[in-house]
């Protein structure tokens, strides 16, 4: 059956990938793709879809009540896929407020106007709130997040993200609006801004440039391929309780040095340089203030109730993403040009 989708933050890493998979799989949805273009945001990342007569996109804020009241108005809106968010832990650090804004406030001005445009119908309406694994905190060298682990968000980004989570549910409690929220583990593929590790790895060791490592090296994140993620939200949008959460991840634990160094043997065999020319380029930098330790999921509820499970290994995922870094340079000047120096220099120049 045909839907109106507002997909949020559709031209930034996760959300171009939903947008593509969305327009593309679901031809008799309309998809409108809402986006700020901040520095992240990049109407590059969709040029493969942008003709298609099923999608449409609007450069708009989601703090601004005005526009998206008028878009609730314009548009018969029957479900709201939301990625829109600051998104980059050490940027919360450097400004947390922006993040505040953004993820809080902006999550409330959504919420709000489905909350008075929608009879709270759960068969016709879904709000999908796309949060993070940082809501649990941080984890010791054993166990695992899951859908019944307590929140304890660290970073004012996690926090920013937990505080629009509460919203979501209690827009679900209180009003009985019908929402779903999804908690993911660390992504990576093509299109991921390159402030984020694997990106920017890549891109320093291309350019013979020190790679930062934050601390020693010793924190863990589980990855997950990006289209993996995507793959979940269709199921959770699809097939997912109203109400609930699922816990995403890829099963895949790497402490941060490990992986670095895997990326440097794999860029050296691409690059035709001889072995061990990248380590050398790896520099132990100041640790990121109040870094989380460990994030690892349990994603055993995705699996067995909607079937989902990981069909990208790491290492296939990886030599991909490094392959695709390696021939989209003209995507990587564009979005490193500009204020992305400026930040790139206050983070890891001046310290
Ligand atoms: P991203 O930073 O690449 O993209 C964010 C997008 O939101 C950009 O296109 C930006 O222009 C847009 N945006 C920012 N502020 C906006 C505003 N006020 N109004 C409208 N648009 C705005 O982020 P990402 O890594 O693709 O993450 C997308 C979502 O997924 C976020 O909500 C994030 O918390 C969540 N998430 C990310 C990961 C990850 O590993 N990257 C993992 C789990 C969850
Ligand atoms: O877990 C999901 C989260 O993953 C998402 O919610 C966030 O939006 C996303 O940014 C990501 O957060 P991380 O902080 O884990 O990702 P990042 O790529 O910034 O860092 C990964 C790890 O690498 C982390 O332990 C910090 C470390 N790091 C990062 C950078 C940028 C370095 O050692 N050096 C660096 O230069």
């Amino acid at each position: 059956m045909g839907k109106t989708i507002l997909i949020t933050g559709g031209a930034g890493f996760i959300g171009s990938h939903v947008v593509r998979w969305f327009v593309n799989h679901y031809p008799q949805y309309q998809i409108l793709n809402l986006d700020l273009l901040t520095y992240a945001g990049n109407l590059e990342n969709l040029t493969d879809v942008e003709h298609l007569p099923n999608y449409r996109f609007i450069k708009g804020d989601i703090t601004d009540e005005h526009l998206i009241e008028s878009l609730f108005a314009e548009y018969s809106i029957d479900a709201v896929i939301h990625l829109a968010a600051e998104s980059h832990v050490d940027r919360s650090i450097m400004d947390p407020l922006a993040f505040v804004r953004t993820n809080v406030l902006g999550t409330a001005v959504l919420l709000n106007a489905c909350r008075q445009h929608w009879n709270a119908d759960p068969e016709k309406h879904l709000f999908y709130q796309v949060s993070t694994d940082e809501v649990y905190g941080s984890l010791g060298p054993t166990g695992y997040f899951s859908e019944h682990s307590k929140y304890d968000p660290r970073s004012p980004y996690a926090a920013s993200k937990a505080g629009a989570d509460h919203l979501v549910r209690a827009y679900f409690h209180t009003y009985q609006l019908p929402v779903v929220i999804s908690n993911c583990s660390n992504n990576y593929g093509p299109y991921q801004f390159p402030e984020k590790l694997i990106p920017l790895v890549i891109r320093n060791i291309q350019q013979n440039k020190p790679i930062p490592v934050y601390g020693k090296g010793e924190n863990v994140r589980d990855w997950l391929w990006v289209e993996d993620h995507v793959r979940a939200i269709d199921l959770i949008f699809h097939h997912g309780k109203r109400g609930e959460t699922y816990t995403i991840g890829g099963n895949n634990e790497w402490k941060n040095i490990d992986l670095v160094k895997f990326i440097c043997r794999l860029m050296d065999e691409k690059l035709g340089r001889a072995p061990g020319s990248s380590e050398r380029l790896i520099t132990f930098v100041k640790d990121r203030a109040g870094h989380d330790q460990r994030y690892a999921i349990d994603a055993s509820r995705i699996r067995r109730e909607l079937g989902w499970e990981p069909s990208v290994s790491f290492e296939e995922g990886i030599s991909r993403t490094i392959d695709w870094y390696l021939s989209h340079q003209q995507w990587l000047e564009h979005v490193t040009s500009g204020t992305y120096q400026q930040y790139y220099e206050q983070q890891y120049v001046i310290r």
